[in-house]
């Protein structure tokens, strides 16, 4: 059997050519970076909680008519997706001030936007993904303002579903990030949601506690990041729940 061929290997991804063509085998690696790959960890199952909640989320969007390159699970750690041009933006959506923008503009985390956020980053790392606003955008050719409204309403509606199915559990979402891919059909393209959607691009906190179930429990030091996924993955229905630990000898006092 020939050996396939790697595309591209990124900070939490691995993306490998896929059966046929227009598809690619997307891998979720357990590494976790943050600050720019500052600060690097390997957390046992993250990549296999990943790969299950984006699974998840997508065929979601699917399913309400936002297109998604998700095509199906291939195994724990892989699923089939479409090969999409991916445009050089990450899409932020903010609900309630955290992270960057409490930073930037001194907002308390955790006060409630008066409105969802759309701000878009330019996607380069030897620059730190600086914001970059829609003038930029269509000046320099990463996207055209069509292509732009599109991306804020794909954007949006990304936000409205995933919220209600995080409050549906008792999580808030406080924000995410999606990346958006042209999808080429013969003379035509459209954009479609790409790379993934799981608790490494979103922060979502408890809402009767305030618990952090996101990465940013791995950037901030404040707890066992899997465990968080877990709590995500379970509550979704996506994982079963831990069972208690059975048999096995107890320790008696
Ligand atoms: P920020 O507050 O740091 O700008 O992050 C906003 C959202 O984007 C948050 O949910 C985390 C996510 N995000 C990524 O997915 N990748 C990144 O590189 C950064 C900086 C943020
Ligand atoms: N994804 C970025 C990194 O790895 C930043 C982050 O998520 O905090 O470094």
């Amino acid at each position: 059997m020939a050996r396939r061929r790697l595309i591209y290997e990124g900070k939490a991804k691995i993306l490998y050519e896929g059966p046929e063509p227009g598809t690619i085998v997307q891998y979720f690696k357990d590494d976790a970076t943050a600050f720019n790959a500052e600060k690097k960890a390997v957390i046992e199952g993250k990549g296999v909680l990943n790969n299950r909640l984006s699974e998840h989320f997508m065929t979601g969007l699917n399913a309400i008519g936002v297109p998604t390159h998700f095509i199906k699970r291939l195994n724990m750690r892989e699923q089939l997706v479409k090969a999409v041009e991916v445009i050089p933006l990450e899409v932020v959506v903010r609900n309630i001030a955290a992270g960057s923008i409490s930073k930037r503009l001194g907002i308390k985390e955790g006060t409630p936007l008066p409105r969802p956020i759309v701000e878009f980053y330019y996607k380069d790392d030897s620059l730190g993904d600086p914001m970059v606003s829609e003038d930029q955008i269509v000046a320099f050719q990463w996207a055209t303002p069509q292509d732009l409204d599109e991306m804020v309403a794909m954007a949006l509606r990304v936000n409205d579903f995933l919220s209600g199915m995080m409050l549906a559990v008792g999580i808030k979402l406080v924000d995410f990030k999606i990346e958006i891919g042209r999808l080429f059909e013969g003379d035509f393209q459209r954009l479609i949601v790409a790379d993934e959607i799981s608790p490494d691009s979103c922060r979502l906190w408890d809402i009767e506690t305030g618990q952090k179930l996101d990465k940013d429990v791995f950037r901030q030091d404040i707890g066992d990041l899997a465990d968080a996924y877990t709590e995500v993955a379970t509550r979704l229905g996506v994982m079963p729940k831990k069972s208690p630990p059975t048999g096995g000898p107890t320790l008696v006092k």
